[in-house]
């Protein structure tokens, strides 16, 4: 039996699994300044971003095995100190990609019948006020026949991809692998096979009506003014990567040209307070990082960590 601390939350279902595997599981939060004279009894703690789990602090742990995080990024643990001390750091990269994949169709259909804006300008009463608003909505597009170019072609790209192939787009992607990807894709029971030509990002920027960007925290941004240029005019730009794979300024520029018709965006440079510019332009659907806001999500990353937790701890 190891005693276990979650620090910052997990999903029901993943506390069950530790406890009927026999472990002491606290789910009581200890404040970050208390962490250092109660973490040394512990054999484990789970994170998510909130609590550091930095040098000083796994220093004095002697007993500690296991760090995990629920979720991808580790900028909250030193990682190397940890595992160069024999503790392991784990964390739950595939749980969430679905959830992501769906929230990029969300603003992908959102911004393709201008839901975001439909919703605030209903109006209460007054047939002449309905009919102007409805016709002000008729250049709606469907995503059927589009073609989506997926650039990352990981684990969230290939989920993008599925549900693009399932409403009848045409994918594309571009990925620094330089590797074609195969995905498998289940419809109404039938499973499907299909492979996603690896082109270049000057193909990929010139051909797609939807640009979904799923590339990890970069040094450089990935779509700047001459990528802007390279796009067909009247493009639709997804971004649910993270903040800063995209130059917000050039963004905003094709947005004001028309260059790009719209975006859909959940990551922003200075989370988590974006620019005020880009939460006010009418073209564009903006959520608050909320990716992997799902229940299932949620309980998927609970699992995976009670699973890697158990194989470790036994
Ligand atoms: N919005 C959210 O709430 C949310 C939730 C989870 C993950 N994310 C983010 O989504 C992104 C993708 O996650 P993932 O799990 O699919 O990652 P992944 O590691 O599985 O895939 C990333 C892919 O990008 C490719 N790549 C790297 N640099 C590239 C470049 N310059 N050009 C083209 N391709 C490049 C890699 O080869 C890889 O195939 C990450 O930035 C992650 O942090 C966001």
């Amino acid at each position: 039996m190891a005693k276990i601390l979650i620090n910052d939350g997990i999903h029901p279902t993943g506390l069950k699994m530790l406890q009927d595997a026999g472990h002491d599981v606290n789910t009581t939060k200890i404040d970050q300044e208390n962490l250092a004279s109660e973490l040394p009894a512990y054999h484990a703690i789970c994170v998510r971003s909130a609590t550091k789990v930095r040098e000083d602090l796994i220093k004095v742990c002697p007993n500690l095995k296991v760090i995990g995080r629920g979720g991808v990024g580790l900028d909250n643990i030193d990682v190397t100190y940890a595992r160069d001390n024999g503790v392991a750091v784990i964390n739950t990269p595939a749980a969430s990609s679905r959830s992501v994949a769906e929230l990029v169709f969300s603003h992908a259909f959102s911004v393709s019948r201008s839901l975001y804006k439909a919703n605030r300008e209903m109006p209460s009463g007054g047939d002449s006020q309905f009919k102007a608003l409805k016709k002000s909505y008729s250049a709606g597009v469907e995503l059927k026949g589009k073609t989506i170019g997926i650039i990352g072609l990981g684990r969230i790209g290939c989920e993008v991809a599925k549900i693009a192939l399932g409403i009848g787009m045409k994918v594309i992607g571009s990925d620094i692998s330089g590797k074609n990807i195969e995905v498998d894709l289940e419809i109404a029971g039938i499973s499907l096979s299909y492979t996603i030509e690896n082109i270049s990002m000057d193909e990929l920027l010139a051909q797609s009506d939807y640009i979904s960007l799923h590339v990890p925290s970069l040094d450089k941004p990935v779509l700047g003014a001459d990528e802007f240029a390279k796009m067909k005019d009247g493009a639709v730009l997804l971004n649910a990567s993270r903040g800063g794979t995209v130059d917000e300024d050039a963004m905003m520029t094709a947005l004001q040209s028309g260059k790009l018709a719209s975006a859909g965006i959940d990551v922003f440079v200075g989370e988590p307070s974006p620019r005020k510019d880009i939460l006010n332009i009418p073209n564009i659907s903006v959520t608050p990082h909320i990716g992997a806001s799902t229940g299932e999500a949620q309980e998927n990353i609970g699992i995976e960590l009670a699973n890697q937790l158990i194989d470790l701890l036994g």
